[in-house]
C-alpha cells in the first residue's frame, strides 16, 4: 500500500514513525516533510497546501491513502478534492473542518447542541468590543475567530491588556482576514487536557488523554505558542470526567455534524478546559495535535493504518484499538525568540546520542540539512519524546534525552508533565 503524508512538523514525523511500522506500508511519500521524515520516507517538495499539485502526484503515483497533518489544506478542501478524484484521504471534508477554521462556526454548533463551552459574543467593531470589554468580569479571553498557528488567542487580565488585544485584531489587522472578526469569552477556570478522538462520520473511539503546555515559559507564564511540550496521560482526565467528555461533548458534536451533513471523519481534537463544573470546550481542532501526538502515538499499539481504513469505511465500531500503559513525555527545543522573532540556521549537535538512549524518539520539528549538517530552521526545532513505567520515569527519561541535545539559542521548558506529578499519591 502506497500512503502519501502531508506536512512537515513534529506531528507528522511522528505520525511517519508510526505509519512506517504497518507491515501493509510498501511505500511512503510526504509532502513537503523534513529532515527527520526523510529518514523514513521519500519526501517530495509540494507544500502542504498546494492542493492542485498534491493531487496530481497522488493520481500519477497511484497512491492508496494520504494522511493530512496540518489543518490549512484541510480548511482549504483538499479532502473534498480528493473525494471528488476518487481518491481515499484520512481527513473531514472542508465543512466539518470549520470547527477549527472558524472559531464562530465551532461556538454556533456547540450553542445548537447544548455542548458546554465559555459564554462568548463576535465583533468586528472595536468600539463596540471595548464597551463589551467595560462590563466584564476580567480575566476575559479575545480570540481571533480564523486560523492564527495558535497565537491568537489573549487571556486578558486588564483592560489596558484587553484593548491591546482588541485593537490588534479589529483595527491593526495583525491577523489579517483571520481577525477580522474577534470572539471575547469567558474565562474558564481550571486545568487544560487534550482529547484526540478517531472518528468515522458516526462513531468516535478517544485516543489517550493528553495535556499540552501553550506558554512559552515554565509555570504557563510568558505569551501562547503552537505548544512547548505534551504528555500522555492526563491524570486530570479521570474515568468520570472521560465520561462527560465522551457523552456529553463528542457524541452531541459527531451527531450534531452529521445532522449539519457535514459528517465528521478524520481526528476531532477536543482543547478542554476541566473546571468545577465539569469539562468544557475550550477549542476544536480538526487534525492531530502538535505536540500531543507525538506524546500519544509512542502508546498505540494497533497498527494505525488500519484504524484510518476503520474510519474511512465507516467501521471504527468494529475496529480493535489498544494503547500501552506506559507514560509519555514530550519536551519541545525551540529557538531563542519564539514565539516572537528568532534565528534559523543554528547547527545542533547531540541529537543521535539522545535518540540512542532506550524508549527515547526525537522528533524532528523546525529542520534543515545544510552542507550535510543538521541546523534550526524553525521556531519549534525538535521534539524530544521519552516513554517511562509512569509519568515520573518519563519526565526523568525525556529530560536526559533533552539535555544531550544543544544549539545555539535553544530554549525548552523544564516542568513539563509537572502538573501530572500533583495527582501521585
Ligand atoms: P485556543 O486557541 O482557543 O485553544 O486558546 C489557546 C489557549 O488560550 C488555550 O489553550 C487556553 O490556555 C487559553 N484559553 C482559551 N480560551 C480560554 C477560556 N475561555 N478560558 C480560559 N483560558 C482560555
Ligand atoms: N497543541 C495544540 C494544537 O495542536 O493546536
Amino acid at each position: 500500500m502506497k500512503i502519501l503524508l502531508i506536512g512537515s512538523g513534529g506531528r507528522e514525523h511522528a505520525l511517519a514513525w508510526k505509519i512506517s511500522q504497518s507491515p501493509r506500508v510498501t511505500k511512503l511519500y510526504c509532502a513537503p516533510g523534513n529532515p527527520g521524515i526523510a529518514e523514513l520516507a521519500e519526501c517530495v517538495s509540494i507544500g502542504a497546501d498546494n492542493i492542485s499539485a498534491l493531487k496530481d502526484f497522488t493520481l500519477q503515483n497511484k497512491i492508496d491513502l494520504t494522511v493530512v497533518g496540518p489543518e490549512t489544506p484541510l480548511t482549504l478542501g483538499i479532502v473534498d478534492e480528493f473525494e471528488q478524484a476518487g481518491l481515499r484521504i484520512f481527513g473531514p471534508s472542508q465543512a466539518a473542518a470549520q470547527l477549527e477554521g472558524s472559531k464562530m462556526f465551532a461556538k454556533k454548533i456547540m450553542k445548537k447542541y447544548k455542548i458546554p463551552t465559555a459564554a462568548y459574543e463576535v465583533f468586528d467593531d472595536a468600539q463596540k468590543a471595548l464597551e463589551h470589554v467595560y462590563m466584564s468580569r476580567f480575566p476575559v479571553v479575545i480570540k481571533a475567530d480564523g486560523l492564527a498557528a495558535g497565537k491568537g488567542v489573549t487571556v486578558a487580565i486588564s483592560l489596558v491588556e484587553a484593548k491591546r488585544a482588541i485593537n490588534a485584531a479589529l483595527k491593526d489587522k495583525v491577523f489579517g482576514e483571520s481577525g477580522a472578526k474577534i470572539i471575547i469569552e469567558e474565562f474558564l477556570a481550571g486545568e487544560e487536557a487534550s482529547l484526540l478522538a478517531f472518528c468515522d462520520g458516526k462513531d468516535f473511539v478517544p485516543m489517550v488523554s493528553a495535556q499540552d503546555h501553550k506558554a512559552v515559559y515554565d509555570e504557563d507564564k510568558g505569551p501562547n505558542t503552537g505548544g512547548m511540550g505534551a504528555y500522555s496521560p492526563a491524570p486530570v482526565v479521570t474515568e468520570s470526567v472521560l465520561r462527560q467528555v465522551r457523552e456529553t461533548i463528542f457524541q452531541p458534536m459527531l451527531d450534531g455534524l452529521a445532522k449539519e451533513g457535514a459528517p465528521y471523519k478524520g481526528v476531532l481534537y477536543a482543547g478542554l478546559m476541566i473546571t468545577s463544573d465539569g469539562p468544557k470546550v475550550v477549542e476544536f481542532n480538526c487534525r492531530f495535535g502538535d505536540p500531543e501526538t507525538q506524546a500519544v502515538l509512542p502508546r498505540l499499539q494497533t497498527d494505525i493504518v488500519d484504524i484510518f481504513e476503520a474510519c474511512l469505511d465507516g467501521k471504527l465500531a468494529a475496529q480493535n484499538i489498544e494503547w500501552s500503559e506506559a507514560a509519555v513525555v514530550c519536551v519541545v527545543l525551540a529557538a531563542d525568540g519564539y514565539p516572537g522573532q528568532y534565528t534559523k540556521g543554528q547547527e545542533i549537535s547531540g541529537l543521535a546520542a539522545a535518540a540512542a538512549l532506550p524508549d527515547a524518539y526525537v522528533f524532528q520539528a523546525g529542520t534543515a540539512k545544510r552542507d550535510g549538517k543538521l541546523v534550526t530552521d524553525g521556531g519549534r526545532v525538535l521534539d524530544v519524546t521519552a516513554l517511562g513505567a509512569d509519568i515520573k520515569m518519563a519526565i526523568k527519561n525525556a529530560y536526559k534525552a533533552a539535555d544531550l541535545i544543544s544549539f545555539s539559542g535553544l530554549h525548552k521548558r523544564k516542568d513539563i508533565g509537572k502538573k501530572a506529578l500533583a495527582y501521585l499519591k
